[in-house]
């Protein structure tokens, strides 16, 4: 029987996965890795780890499903989008890779606008200028470490950086491909203007593949370290959003990802480019060939709940030690002692800034409406209610923009407790569904290598079988009635606040500056 490899390179760990041709997991194993902040805001990562972590997990993988390398058919590549690993001309790694939530290039964000104006940005890659994506990271090597800059003689992407390492190819794929700001989203091909524009030379980035196209074998030496088989087929996978998405079934229009992890993500695939006209969510390939995706993304989604578990949910904490039962669970239950609304509480989960709507890194969690009569069980609420309005708020954007949202794929976090699920189809109006297998993006890396394989004709072929649902919510018409209300209400508020956090943040820049 043939199996399939999905290896997907996290932000806390490499995660892989073993498949048989049925979709079932055979065996996972996810190795953690470290993340540096060498300055407050700054986050980055070794790209050694990343490797590390792969030959470990893929060696255990197969120690423990005691399957024979020989009969994996096909291995996908999935990871965190933008981050940037610079290579010299013997191809070491230069520096530590700087991260896609690495907040230090917000001037070379704006220069980048000023430079090419937001409607070229528009026509060239198809998405603003954010200090998450690849090239402002570039911009910034270029002006602070200009010894290394001149070194620099490719630029990878983590999942890339381990194909280059698996099967000694430099290559990438759309999806991927398309949040570094260099790619011609439109026409998937590296965006000349762009790189004239920033005089950045294209010789430094890879040659660009569809995410099932096979674009590399594993290398006699990689084998050796990892237990796979000599010339096992590696294809292109893809963008942790892409695979996310794709595992979920989410590759047809109609269907959109509502994938709710530390931060949050709304996918939602089109058959034609469809850009935002203020640019307030992103425009990425998707794995699909000829399909691509309007993403919006909640910078602190489930962080948000991690936060108010930290500094409110002692109690939560203790008695998950006590008894075994996830802290999580708890306050989900908690919250269902409140009414929906929240009795008028309203949370913006702003925590770490946000991305979609806003653009906004200063802009900060706020509960709003606090009364007398809140209870703990009303904080909790307003903390799930906020964060699944922050979600609707992409959902709105691409309805806005005409694409079909027939129904909601569920997944992460966010997907496993079932108040949270009927809370999700409540405020967004439409069912949502999530599917059986929760492996995350290195399922639909194992997808997108098992159409490499031959074993599928296409990715729809390989979701309609492979992928199943497990539950389904269908929104109450009452509740979402009084959503839209509160909705309404949580919208009214970031517009109202905007300039207060930006001179909030000036002034603890201020003080921060001064040391005090
Ligand atoms: C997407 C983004 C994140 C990372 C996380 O634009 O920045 O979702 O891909 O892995």
């Amino acid at each position: 029987m043939p199996y399939l490899l999905g290896i997907d390179i996290g932000t806390t760990g490499v995660k892989t996965l073993l498949i048989d041709e049925r979709g079932e997991t055979v065996a996972s194993c996810t190795v953690p890795h470290p993340l540096y902040t060498p300055r407050p805001g700054w986050t980055e990562q070794d790209p050694e780890d990343w490797w590390k972590g792969t030959v470990t997990s893929v060696q255990e993988v197969l120690r423990m499903s005691g399957v024979d390398p020989g009969a994996i058919a096909g291995i996908g590549l999935s990871g965190q989008m933008h981050s940037s690993v610079f290579l010299d001309r013997k191809d070491r790694v230069i520096r530590p890779a700087i991260l896609w939530n690495d907040g230090r290039t917000t001037p070379q964000c704006r220069w980048m606008t000023e430079l090419a104006g937001e409607e070229n940005l528009r026509r060239w890659v198809a998405n603003p200028a954010l200090e998450g994506f690849t090239a402002p990271k570039v911009i910034w090597l270029r002006e602070n470490e200009p010894e290394n800059y001149r070194k620099v003689r490719t630029l990878l992407l983590p999942k890339d950086y381990v194909r280059f390492r698996l099967t000694g190819e430099k290559a990438t794929e759309y999806s991927d491909a398309a949040g570094t700001l260099f790619l011609d989203v439109r026409n998937r091909r590296w965006s000349k203007e762009m790189l004239e524009a920033l005089d950045i030379p294209e010789d430094i980035l890879p040659p660009v593949y569809e995410s099932v196209d096979v674009c590399g074998k594993v290398t006699k030496e990689a084998a050796e370290l990892t237990g796979l088989k000599p010339g096992t087929p590696v294809v292109g996978g893809g963008a942790d959003n892409a695979c996310g998405a794709t595992g979920a079934g989410v590759v047809r229009e109609g269907r959109v990802l509502s994938s709710i992890g530390t931060s949050g993500t709304v996918v939602a695939p089109s058959k034609v480019v469809q850009v935002d006209p203020e640019m307030r969510a992103h425009t990425f390939c998707h794995s699909v060939p000829g399909m691509w995706y309007v993403m919006g993304v909640v910078l602190s989604a489930g962080g948000s709940l991690r936060w108010f578990k930290d500094a409110l949910g002692q109690l939560e904490k203790v008695a998950e030690e006590l008894t075994g039962v996830d802290a999580y669970d708890l306050l989900t239950k908690e919250a269902q002692r409140a009414e929906p609304g929240s009795e008028g509480l309203v949370f913006l989960p702003y925590i770490t800034g946000e991305r979609t709507p806003h653009r906004d890194a200063d802009a900060r969690g706020v509960f709003f409406g606090l009364s007398a009569r809140h209870t703990r069980a009303h904080l909790v609420r307003a903390v799930l209610e906020g964060i699944t309005f922050a979600m609707r708020d992409s959902l709105e954007i691409i309805r806005g923009l005409g694409i079909r949202v027939e129904e909601i794929r569920a997944t992460g976090g966010g997907a496993k407790s079932p108040f949270w699920r009927q809370l999700q189809a409540d405020v967004y109006g439409a069912p949502v569904y999530t599917p059986t297998n929760t492996e995350g993006p290195a399922f639909g890396a194992a997808l997108m290598a098992g159409v490499g394989a031959g074993l599928f004709h296409d990715l729809a072929d390989a979701a309609d079988e492979l992928v199943h649902i497990a539950t389904t919510a269908e929104p109450d018409s009452e509740r979402v009635r009084v959503y839209d209300e509160f909705y309404g209400i949580f919208r009214s508020l970031y517009p109202a606040l905007k300039e207060r956090f930006s001179e909030t943040a000036e002034l603890v820049r201020s003080k921060v500056a001064k040391g005090n």
